[in-house]
């Protein structure tokens, strides 16, 4: 009796490593799920978004800065190609000046905006992370638009609320909104105030894998990125667009 507990442990650590093995299949099943209608392109393997990532190239050091991001522990947060192509055709086709890209990470997303600015625009960037946007900056340099991009290393609010007090207001051509999803409200109506007219405000992650659309789903930023998108739509001050492209993208155009 005393030794019969002993021939258990084999059994018990079996049945354990098959329920983590389990738990393991389940959670790929529920990305893979999540990420056959929407999810970050560069990981998705579909024929038809390789066939979408082939037809969106890259400029040659951006393309590089992704790579190299891609590769992070915290490489999903990396902004997708498509993403980028549309940053710099936005800011070609607006003829901008003056953008801000809310959560830089290793800059991809100002990179884009950076590359279709003239040589006097200039993107604020902003984030809270020396270690992440360190790694980009090499990048910036090699690429020919670190001179474009004015790094505030501070809570987003802090500096946009900071280019308010400075009179800044109405004068920003475009905002990419990309930085934690908890304060996307925040950032919407400070960037609503730094605008111009016919200005776009674009949000990043705006279908959140899919997880928007699933009511059962009441995580903090599922809600608040809801409420966002809820609130966009709704919004007469602008004219909105939702794009099921990488992780979805909400568009606003200040009316
Ligand atoms: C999804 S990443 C941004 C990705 C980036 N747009 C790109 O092109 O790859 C989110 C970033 O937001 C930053 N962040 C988080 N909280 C922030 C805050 N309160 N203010 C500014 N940045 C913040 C993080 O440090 C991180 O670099």
């Amino acid at each position: 009796m005393a030794d019969n507990w002993k021939c258990c442990i084999p059994a018990a650590i079996a049945g354990g490593a098959g329920l983590a093995a389990l738990g393991f299949m389940y959670m790929r099943y529920r990305r893979n799920k999540a990420a056959s209608y929407v999810g970050k392109s560069w990981w998705l393997s579909d024929p038809l978004n390789v066939y979408v990532r082939n037809h969106n190239v890259d400029d040659q050091v951006l393309g590089e800065l992704r790579v190299m991001s891609t590769k992070l522990e915290q490489g999903i947060m990396t902004t997708s190609v498509e993403s980028c192509k549309l940053l710099t055709f936005y800011v070609r086709a607006l003829n901008a000046k003056k953008c801000l890209d809310v959560g830089v990470f290793t800059g991809c997303s100002a990179f884009a905006m950076a590359l279709g600015l003239p040589d006097e625009g200039k993107v604020i960037a902003c984030d809270i992370s020396e270690e992440f946007t360190s790694l980009g900056k090499p990048f910036w340099e090699r690429g020919g638009v670190s001179g474009k991009i004015d790094l505030r290393l501070q809570p987003a609010t802090q500096t946009l609320q900071e280019l308010i007090d400075n009179g800044e207001t109405g004068t920003f051509d475009l905002m990419f909104i990309d930085a934690d999803k908890d304060n996307y409200g925040v950032y919407y109506e400070l960037g609503m105030e730094l605008l111009r007219k016919g200005g776009l405000v674009i949000v990043d992650n705006a279908l959140w894998s899919g997880q928007v659309a699933d009511p059962a789903n009441t995580s903090k930023a599922t809600v608040s990125i809801r409420e966002l998108n809820k609130k966009m739509r709704d919004d007469p001050r602008v004219e909105y667009l939702l794009l099921n492209i990488a992780d979805g993208t909400g568009i606003a155009q200040k009316l």
